[in-house]
């Protein structure tokens, strides 16, 4: 016996998280009875799970790394009918979403997979993933103001952890400069945040890295396949850097 909404979310319809939100708001049945609580079990090859009226069948899972272009949702549907990162893999039968989300106007690293399970370890804050972004900013950053995103600064939602900055370049005439910045925290428009806190608004953000992957080879618009020791590596750095 497993719990649903782990049921659900290695079936590949979405994240456990969500797939709990899905049975709170009465989307999901067992042998044609509407569950809403989430400490439910069940038997995944006996017991009928339906999410919105449709059966789920555990489908293979795959993982694909997008060089998500800006201008591009995070999400499987856009209610505007703006692009999405699943445009981007149409090809695959499987019912991908993307793991956490980038704004609507950074470009970069994104994974999008239909494994919920390890989706969720992933995006678990305990387990601290390094991302490093490289942002084009407003004026020229002190060393003190660049210091107090290395250490560490307040925003309204508590201090951010330390983090590696490096000033890339600046283009004095212009006024901007290009930062590079790695934090491990997933916050909400976290990197657009610090760099509003020290008074240097982005003007251009794209997440290079995540962990060890990067863009290498891709263009905006492309989507690879990991390779099944990637998937591997990043199961295990998961599994092997609790706080
Ligand atoms: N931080 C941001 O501000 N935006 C992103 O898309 C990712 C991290």
């Amino acid at each position: 016996m497993e719990r649903l909404q782990k049921v659900i979310a290695q079936a590949g319809i979405t994240s456990r998280r969500k797939a709990e939100e899905l049975m709170i708001e009465g989307k999901v049945t067992v042998n044609g009875k509407v569950v809403r609580e989430l400490g439910v079990k069940v038997t995944p090859n006996k017991d009928k799970i339906e999410v919105n009226g449709v059966p789920i069948d555990r489908e293979e899972p795959v993982y694909y790394l997008l060089y998500k272009p800006s201008g591009v949702i995070s999400s499987v549907s856009d209610d505007k009918g703006r692009k999405v990162v699943t445009d981007f893999v149409q090809e695959i039968e499987q019912r991908l979403f993307p793991v956490g989300r980038l704004d609507y106007d950074t470009s970069g690293l994104i994974l999008l997979t239909n494994d919920g399970e390890f989706a969720n370890i992933l995006m678990h804050p305990k387990y601290k993933i390094e991302k490093t972004y490289v942002a084009k900013v407003k004026g020229i950053p002190s060393r003190d103001e660049l210091k107090k995103l290395q250490y560490g600064i307040m925003l309204e939602d508590g201090k951010t952890a330390p983090a590696k900055v490096k000033l890339m370049s600046m283009d004095k005439k212009k006024q901007t400069s290009i930062v590079r910045l790695t934090i491990h925290e997933g916050r909400n428009r976290q990197v657009r945040r610090m760099f509003d806190a020290i008074g240097h608004s982005v003007i251009k953000l794209k997440r290079e890295e995540y962990s060890f992957l990067n863009l290498r080879g891709l263009n905006p618009g492309d989507a690879r396949q990991l390779k099944p020791i990637e998937v591997k590596h990043l199961r295990e750095l998961a599994v092997t850097k609790p706080s």
